[in-house]
């Protein structure tokens, strides 16, 4: 009996997505609003499901109380009030766009080495109410 359990987390953030060698033009173009060269910030919603086995003697597929405190150490404590672009290691050491496809991928690589490889892990990202991606590996 395999059973998803989610946990819901939240984080304010600042980005500018861009491409250095583009002018500004284009970059609003391909980017919009999210060009902005002062940045701006969104809010952003995070759902993380993880799915296995119920355990027999718990009843639970893992600890909320762990998954709560791992996304908060990796994630809320990583992103949270941090501009992506300048102040995060995954985007500014790497020239990664934060995209919320790139973000929900940088955040399922955090998570998947610290969740029993025996669960499915998938991420869900909103970058506004209407507006999310979702990882779930490969
Ligand atoms: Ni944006």
């Amino acid at each position: 009996m395999k059973v998803t359990v989610n946990r819901k987390a939240h984080f304010n953030a600042a980005h500018r997505l861009y491409r250095p060698e583009w002018t500004d033009e284009k970059n609003l173009a391909v980017f919009g609003k999210c060009s902005n060269p002062n940045y701006h910030g969104h809010n952003y919603d995070l759902v993380v499901s993880v799915t296995g086995e119920v355990d027999p003697i718990t009843g639970f597929v893992m600890d909320m109380k762990v998954l709560k405190n791992l996304i908060k150490t990796e994630i809320e404590d990583a992103f949270d009030h941090k501009n992506l672009n300048v102040e995060v290691p995954e985007f500014n050491e790497t020239g990664l766009n934060p995209t919320s496809e790139n973000i929900v991928v940088v955040i399922y690589n955090k998570l998947r080495p610290r969740i029993d490889a025996k669960h499915h892990l998938k991420v869900t990202l909103y970058e506004t109410p209407r507006n999310f991606v979702s990882y779930s590996g490969a």
